[in-house]
């Protein structure tokens, strides 16, 4: 039997609503990327979230609105995927590595140490949809003495008047940290609706506007808009009606709208995401949990603690006690029975572009401890707990021959 790592789910309303905009004469950003919009506002609690065509584009998006570029420093865990930092990259500024806890997310500790005066952002990662710890970085950012080592140079640095929060929450909607949810929890998070998450548009992106005050979400957004679409003051459907021919260029924007095609696929999706997508999820992976309950040698991941709860995006098994070679033969032999898994991630300093930069993974030994251990597994609402039984023994088959060395 075969079972693949992460296929889309596209059900009879996906299909009706992809094709009901391919049938409306407007393929492109306008009514459908609106209507997701509001659906994913609903779901984070907030009120402003603009679409793109990537979370890679947002998180550019917003390093950029916030004049963040050269000669600046974007704290990042190294445990991610790369996008994380490519974004840092693209707009000028350096990445400032941090190794990562047990449960995957960037360490608080180490991160306050590489606070600079040219510190303008710090991206958490909810890795596998497990919320880094928000209130931690919030009070960093706020806390006095780090102020005062904040340099503004922009008018949105200066309004801020400290280090932005950015949350690469790829992985993590609809996840929960302490009762509140992801989206809500700092200045601005961005999600992806990438093929394999959970909620998806084919490719896809939506940045959730959070921010304090003196800042008008609502502006914010508009402006990011406007960012989001070459800088051009009518989009294309207002542009399209008669008589709205008129534009203009008014800022350096980038060329990073969703079309509504896209957006059809994740509205049908989010709608329902809480009542059947993330249960379906959930219940795949606390089945997992019940069945690895019974190695000692399975490294359970974080996925319910108090009012915290994963986005059941990845199921990240760690094996106790093997080297990186073992795991490497473990997903081989898994492999062999059709089986297919990952390994999320290659910490970020063990990537050429990476280690060309100077990056040492010498330098993060928990991120290549939580690495060499790891395989990700299966995880869909398609997925029956039949599957997840076969995928369990197959596990425990691979790892007695691998490393008990018997059949
Ligand atoms: C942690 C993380 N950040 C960012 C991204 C980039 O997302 P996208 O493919 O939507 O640009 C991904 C994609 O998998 C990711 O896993």
């Amino acid at each position: 039997m075969k079972i693949p790592f992460s296929p889309p789910f596209i059900d009879e309303d996906v299909l009706n609503e992809v094709s009901d905009t391919l049938k409306s004469g407007w393929i492109t950003t306008g009514p459908k990327v609106k209507a997701l919009e509001t659906e994913i506002s609903k779901l984070a609690e907030i009120s402003n979230v603009l679409c793109v065509n990537s979370a890679t584009s947002g998180l550019m998006l917003a390093l950029h609105w916030f004049g963040v570029g050269e000669g600046d420093e974007v704290i990042v865990p190294s445990y991610t995927y790369a996008a994380t930092a490519l974004a840092v990259i693209h707009v000028g500024a350096k990445p400032i590595m941090v190794d990562i806890k047990d449960d995957f997310t960037i360490d608080t500790s180490e991160l306050k140490k590489k606070i600079t005066t040219r510190t303008k952002a710090i991206i958490p990662v909810d890795i596998a949809g497990w919320p880094a710890d928000y209130d931690t970085i919030n009070q960093i950012v706020k806390n006095e003495e780090i102020i005062a080592l904040f340099k503004p140079e922009s008018l949105q640095q200066k309004q801020l008047g400290r280090i932005l929060v950015l949350s690469d929450a790829a992985h993590s909607i609809g996840a929960i940290y302490k009762g509140k949810t992801i989206g809500s929890l700092c200045d601005l998070t961005v999600f992806s609706l990438h093929a394999v998450k959970n909620v998806t548009t084919a490719e896809g992106g939506a940045i959730c506007i959070n921010l304090p005050k003196p800042f008008s979400c609502s502006e914010v957004y508009e402006n990011m808009r406007l960012m989001c679409l070459n800088g051009q003051t009518k989009d294309a459907f207002t542009k399209n009606k008669a008589g709205g021919w008129r534009y203009d260029i008014a800022l350096l924007g980038y060329k990073m709208n969703m079309p509504d095609v896209c957006a059809a696929i994740g509205l049908a999706q989010i709608r329902k995401y809480k009542t059947v997508l993330l249960p379906e999820r959930k219940r795949v992976a606390l089945k997992y949990s019940q069945l690895f309950a019974n190695y000692e040698w399975a490294h359970l991941p974080l996925l319910i603690d108090n009012e915290t709860e994963t986005s059941f995006h990845i199921y990240p098994l760690r094996i106790k006690n093997i080297t990186e070679n073992e795991r490497d033969l473990i997903i081989e032999e898994i492999s062999k029975e059709g089986i297919a898994v990952n390994v999320h991630f290659i910490p970020m300093p063990m990537l050429t572009l990476f280690k060309g930069l100077g990056y040492k993974i010498d330098d993060y030994p928990v991120a290549y401890d939580n690495y060499s251990r790891e395989i990700s597994l299966p995880i869909y609402p398609q997925l029956t707990n039949a599957h997840v039984k076969l995928i369990v023994a197959q596990i425990v088959k691979a790892y007695l021959l691998i490393v008990n060395n018997h059949d």
